[in-house]
């Protein structure tokens, strides 16, 4: 029980990475928020958590408005008295080789990848500070990291939830607050469902362990940041692709 009687937010907690995160933090007895836009995903996973005994709850939220993250924290509270770990899960893509990128596209990524992450930690880390307690965990990517071919808009989030995530550290580090990212290498959930099979079966040539990621692979690292082993890692951005670059 490495989370016990923990509460956590997980955003995009509803499908894929997020949804084994949930599941992963659960079974270390965490309290879960499943914070998506996703309804019927995010309800039914509540429902399979909460018939087994466990504590969970589904807000639904929508990361890129303030409004709707301000009433994701007033939600978790007021079930379940406080926050203790965010992780800032939900992401999207829009691809498109720069010259056809159109500025919606571009924006759009940014309002959930980059704002997104900015609305959610800015709204619970008060709480932290008041605790003087609290873990944050970003999700940046290997396309942040290295760059990728028609991800213009995704690799700039990608990579500032890198720059933001080194800042907060220095920024809240001293307040017992530790923040951290994971940068995924390509792994099994519909973002990479979505993409061409040739280019899937390029991007898995270059991985050492020639596969994708399972999704709780990545929850597994979620989990390590979260929990008090890794009290004394803080602005750390942990690779989890498979040795994709080294
Ligand atoms: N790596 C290497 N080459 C790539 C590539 C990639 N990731 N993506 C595209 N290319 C190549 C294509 O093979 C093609 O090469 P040729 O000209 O030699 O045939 C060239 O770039 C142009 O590609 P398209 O003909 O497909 O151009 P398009 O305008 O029709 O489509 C695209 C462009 C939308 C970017 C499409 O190629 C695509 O979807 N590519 C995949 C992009 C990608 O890797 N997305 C990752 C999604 S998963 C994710 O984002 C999670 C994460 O964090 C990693
Ligand atoms: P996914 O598409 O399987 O799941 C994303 C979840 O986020 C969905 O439940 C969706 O409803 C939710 N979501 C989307 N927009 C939202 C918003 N505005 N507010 C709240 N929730 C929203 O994606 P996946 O693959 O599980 O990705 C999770 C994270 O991991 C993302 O940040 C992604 O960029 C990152 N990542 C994924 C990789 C992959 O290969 N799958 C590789 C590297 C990083």
């Amino acid at each position: 029980m490495r989370l016990e009687q923990k509460v956590a937010i997980i955003t995009g907690g509803a499908k894929g990475i997020g949804e084994a995160a949930v599941r992963r933090f659960s079974d270390e007895g965490a309290k879960v928020v499943i914070a998506d836009m996703d309804d019927a995903a995010g309800e039914a996973l509540v429902s399979s958590l909460t018939d087994a005994g466990k504590d969970a709850i589904y807000v639904q939220t929508n990361v890129a408005s303030s409004e709707s993250v301000a009433n994701l924290v007033e939600k978790t509270v007021e079930a379940f008295g406080t926050v203790d770990i965010l992780v800032n899960n939900a992401g999207i893509t829009s691809d498109a080789m720069l010259t056809k990128m159109t500025a919606e596209q571009f924006e759009k990524v940014l309002s959930v990848n980059l704002t997104g992450v900015f609305n959610c930690t800015q709204a619970v880390v008060p709480l932290f500070i008041e605790k003087g307690y609290g873990k944050i965990i970003n999700t940046s990517s290997v396309s942040g990291v290295y760059g990728n071919v028609g991800q213009t808009n995704y690799a700039a989030t990608k990579a500032a939830v890198v720059g933001m995530t080194k800042t907060w550290a220095k920024e809240l580090g001293r307040k017992g607050i530790n923040v951290n990212a994971v940068a995924p290498g390509f792994t099994k959930t519909d973002l990479v469902a979505k993409m061409p099979a040739n280019i899937i079966e390029k991007m898995t040539a270059v991985v050492s362990q020639q596969r994708l990621a399972e999704p709780v692979e990545i929850a597994n690292a979620y989990l390590f940041l979260a929990s008090d082993e890794a009290g004394y890692i803080n602005g750390h951005v942990l690779h989890v692709d498979g040795g994709i670059m080294m």
